[in-house]
């Protein structure tokens, strides 16, 4: 074809013209498709559901919750479920062996970091109680973890304290990984101004992963 004699695409032209301004005025917002209409159903079916909606009554479950609890006795896949009860106190010296974390400052700096989220609300950041909830006098008996009787505790006794709870404090079994609560027993051990007593790393033992 002879490029002189091609003409100008008028049609096309003023189409893309009329495109162009049409989704300028929609993206200003001078275009809208809102209405204070009720919307048509089409398919009320799906518009109104028999399902349960989380965090609101429920009229089907007697106990009138949607959200369900777990069957009794489920274990999460990959849940790391603490074997022991609060009083299993023997066992809990023969069971808790530290699987081998090692005492550097990579992992004191992390037992430091899970100590002040989850036990400084109640024990405080020194561990010495006066805590927001001790001052503001919402809970008594907190004690200090920095005197002697605590001090004397084992290793494997504190890792049960934290995992199994002891009488008012609850368990953090669910919440702090394994390797996590070895962290937290070496930073209390520390603040203590004792060295870290958990046993000897484990020759061998992969530490980075420990399974979490
Ligand atoms: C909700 C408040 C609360 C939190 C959070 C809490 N504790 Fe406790 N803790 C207590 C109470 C209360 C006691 C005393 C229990 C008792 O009466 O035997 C206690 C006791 C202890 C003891 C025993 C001290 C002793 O001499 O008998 C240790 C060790 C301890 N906590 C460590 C921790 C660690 C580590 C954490 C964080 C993982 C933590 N606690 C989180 C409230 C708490």
């Amino acid at each position: 074809m002879n490029p002189s004699k091609r003409k100008f695409p008028v049609f096309t032209a003023i189409a893309g013209l009329a495109g162009a301004v049409f989704i300028v005025l929609v993206l200003a917002g001078k275009i809208t498709w809102f209405s204070t209409e009720p919307p048509l159903e089409f398919n009320p079916n799906m518009d109104h559901q028999f399902k349960a909606i989380p965090q609101s009554g429920n009229t089907f479950f007697s106990d009138r919750k949607s959200v369900r609890e777990p069957v009794e006795g489920t274990v999460a896949r990959g849940q790391d479920v603490y074997p022991l009860q609060q009083g299993d106190l023997d066992q809990a010296e023969v069971l808790n062996v530290n699987p081998g974390v090692p005492r550097t400052d990579f992992v004191l700096a992390r037992g430091q970091n899970r100590f002040n989220v989850f036990c400084s609300p109640c024990h405080n950041y020194n561990g010495q109680g006066e805590s927001k909830v001790t001052t503001r006098g919402q809970w008594a008996g907190i004690p200090n973890l920095m005197r002697d009787e605590t001090k004397a505790l084992s290793d494997a006794r504190l890792y049960h304290i934290i995992s199994a709870g002891q009488n008012l404090m609850p368990s953090y079994a669910d919440k702090i990984k394994p390797i996590d609560r070895w962290a937290i027993v070496y930073y209390l051990r520390s603040m203590q101004g004792i060295e870290g007593t958990a046993s000897a790393p484990v020759a061998g033992a992969d530490t980075t992963t420990n399974g979490n």
